[in-house]
Parts: structure tokens; C-alpha cells; sequence
């Protein structure tokens, strides 16, 4: 079986033809990323936009990639939600035309869901399992027992941890999205350099809360002048912080794993992309003995790969949704 997947959720347009359930054929990924940067973080009417011009070219490129026409594709899979409203519908729309112009079965994702299987494109992945799931709109843990089967473990009270990043660089004059940036001026940095808090870390909960933290670091700042944090002082800084970001989520995810008694933990989304996350969750998982699984980082951002692999499995279940699909802005898996 062939799916189409379509993603539009956010600030990027994407398309990908997944066969068979596991072979990504194609995943391509338009960022607007540039349209944005100067205003310091996503701009609602802009991204809707921009996903308007760019979904067809994104859509042709995905089947050109795979060597594919509409023809061959036996289903369309969409994100109908969290996300922008006015982004998330443009993709939706589309989807419906093509769905409904060539007979095809439509699905809508839930984005999330996506993001949980994202690991599964890279190999096999246990299930059950721990998932988590951090990005700049979601920090979740799910209790993953099986596939189309998630129960939400805990998420954040507040700031998703890649919101964090992004305010933190922000702060800091170091442009959008700035987890990337953040990543990489902390990796000639002291971690131990300054003390911030872990907000919830010795709670018995599930639950996350990153605006104390950020409240902290803007505290911080404040007291020595944005200007005066150049080389060593900026790199000490940004590597406290993502310590104490990185602390709090392999804390969280360990402790939940173990208390739901699997096996194996994976994490997904942007902040996925962590270096010092995915050091740091791969060898306290390897003394815990817990298997973890990190998908490649073109994986752990948004992408319609992993649109596509739950609609596949939505598909082959014989579920699709009908024609009156809509968009949701907030949408809870
Ligand atoms: O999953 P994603 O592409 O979009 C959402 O669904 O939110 O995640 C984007 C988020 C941004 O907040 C970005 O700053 C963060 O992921 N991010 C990172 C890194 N790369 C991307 N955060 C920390 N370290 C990184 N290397
Ligand atoms: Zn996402």
C-alpha cells in the first residue's frame, strides 16, 4: 500500500509517499523558517500563506522524488490537528481534493500521533512502550501500548520544553528557532556553570513545567546585561540551561518507563534533535536497561513521513474519515 502523507500543521509544508507501511519513498520538507526569523517566532497569517504557495510544488516534488504519479497512490493521509488553524487547512483541503477527484481514502492525523511514530520509520521499535514527545508546541509522555493505542502519561503545565529553548534564544538576540542555536553554543559550555532550577523534577508526577526555568534564565540575564554574555559567559549559559532541560526529560522519561514496566523508551520532536538530550537519554536508558530509540533528526521534526505511517495503519484498519474533515486547533491524543 501506498500513502500519501500531507503535514501543514505548523510553519512547515511537508509531503512524503510511504510504501508498504515501513520504506519512506519520499519526505520532503519546505521550511519557512526564513519567513518568520524576523519576527521572532511563527507568524499565524504568514505561515497559511506561504503553505498555500507552496503545497502543490511540495506535493509534486514528494511524487516526482518516488518516481510515482497519483495513480499509484492508494491513500491520502492529513494532520487535521493541534496546530495552526489556517496552516492546518490548506493541507486538509488539498488532501480532500485529491482524495475525492481520484476515489482515494482519506484520513485525518492527529499530529501527535504522528510524532509518536516517528521512531517506528527508522526500525523496529517495541511495543509497549515510553514515548516522549517534545517539540516547540508539545512536551507529553505517552504510555504507547500498542500501535493506535496511546494513553497520555503527563505533558507540561506550561512552556513546551522547545518554547523554552526558543524564548531562552530569544533573550539571548540569537534569532528563530533557537534550540539549534542553543545546542550548539552549549556544547563548548560548562554545564555546571550556573545553577537554574528543575522545576518538577523531584515531583511524583508526570507533568512538566519550563516557565519557571525560563523566568530564572530571563532573571539571570537581566542581573548581567544581555550585551555582556559573549563567548565564554554565552556558552556557560546555554549550556545550563539545556542541562536543566535535559535533566528534567530524561528524569521524567526514565521514571515513567519504569513505573509503566516496558522495556524501552523513544523520544520524538524537534527538541529530539538535542545532542546533549540524545547523549544523555542513551546512556542513562543503557545503565537502566531500557532500550532506547531515537529517530534521525530529519524525523524527529515536523515531516509527513510519519503522517503518512499513522495513516497507513489507520488505512489498513479501515477507518477513513469523511469528507467533512476539519481542521483543530487543539486536539488531544
Ligand atoms: O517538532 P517541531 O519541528 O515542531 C513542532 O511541532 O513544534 O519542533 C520545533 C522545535 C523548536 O522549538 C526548536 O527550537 C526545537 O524543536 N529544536 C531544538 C533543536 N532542534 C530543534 N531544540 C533543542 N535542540 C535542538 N538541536
Ligand atoms: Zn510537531
Amino acid at each position: 500500500m501506498i500513502i500519501l502523507g500531507i503535514e501543514t500543521s505548523c510553519d512547515d509544508t511537508a509531503a512524503a509517499v510511504l510504501r508498504g507501511g515501513t520504506e519512506i519513498v519520499s519526505n520532503v520538507i519546505s521550511s519557512q523558517e526564513a519567513y518568520h526569523a524576523k519576527y521572532g517566532g511563527i507568524v499565524p497569517e504568514i505561515a497559511s500563506r506561504r503553505h498555500q504557495e507552496n503545497i502543490i510544488p511540495v506535493i509534486t516534488e514528494a511524487l516526482d522524488r518516488a518516481g510515482i504519479t497519483l495513480d499509484a497512490v492508494d491513500g491520502i493521509a492529513v494532520t487535521r490537528g493541534p496546530g495552526l488553524i489556517g496552516s492546518l487547512l490548506v493541507g486538509i483541503n488539498v488532501a480532500k481534493a485529491i482524495a475525492w477527484s481520484r476515489g482515494l481514502p482519506l484520513v485525518g492525523i492527529n499530529h501527535l500521533e504522528g510524532h509518536v511514530l516517528a521512531p517506528h520509520l527508522a526500525g523496529p521499535v517495541p511495543v509497549p512502550n515510553v514515548t516522549l514527545v517534545v517539540s516547540g508546541g508539545h512536551t507529553s509522555l505517552y504510555h504507547v501500548t500498542a500501535i493506535g493505542s496511546y494513553a497520555l502519561l503527563g505533558c507540561t503545565r506550561d512552556d513546551a520544553a522547545g518554547e523554552a529553548f526558543d524564548k531562552v534564544a530569544k533573550m539571548l538576540g540569537l534569532g528563530y528557532p533557537g534550540g539549534v542555536v542553543i545546542d550548539r553554543l552549549a556544547a563548548q559550555g560548562d554545564t555546571e556553570a550556573i545553577r537554574f532550577p528543575r522545576p518538577m523534577l523531584n515531583e511524583d508526577s508526570h507533568e512538566f513545567s519550563f516557565s519557571g526555568l525560563k523566568t530564572a534564565v530571563r532573571t539571570y540575564i537581566a542581573g548581567c546585561g544581555a550585551e555582556a554574555l559573549t563567548g565564554e559567559s554565552l556558552h556557560n549559559l546555554a549550556a545550563s540551561f539545556q542541562e536543566a532541560v535535559v535533566d528534567i526529560l530524561v528524569e521524567k522519561t526514565i521514571r515513567a518507563a519504569h513505573q509503566a514496566g516496558v522495556e524501552a523508551v523513544a523520544v520524538s520532536g524537534g527538541v529530539a534533535c538535542n545532542s546533549r538530550l540524545r547523549l544523555r537519554i542513551t546512556e542513562r536508558s543503557a545503565r537502566e536497561g531500557l532500550d532506547v530509540f531515537l529517530p534521525p533528526p530529519v524525523l524527529c521534526t515536523d515531516n509527513a513521513a510519519m503522517i503518512a505511517l499513522a495513516g497507513f495503519h489507520r488505512i489498513a484498519r479501515g477507518v477513513p474519515f469523511p469528507y467533512d474533515l476539519n481542521a483543530t486547533s487543539r486536539l488531544p491524543l
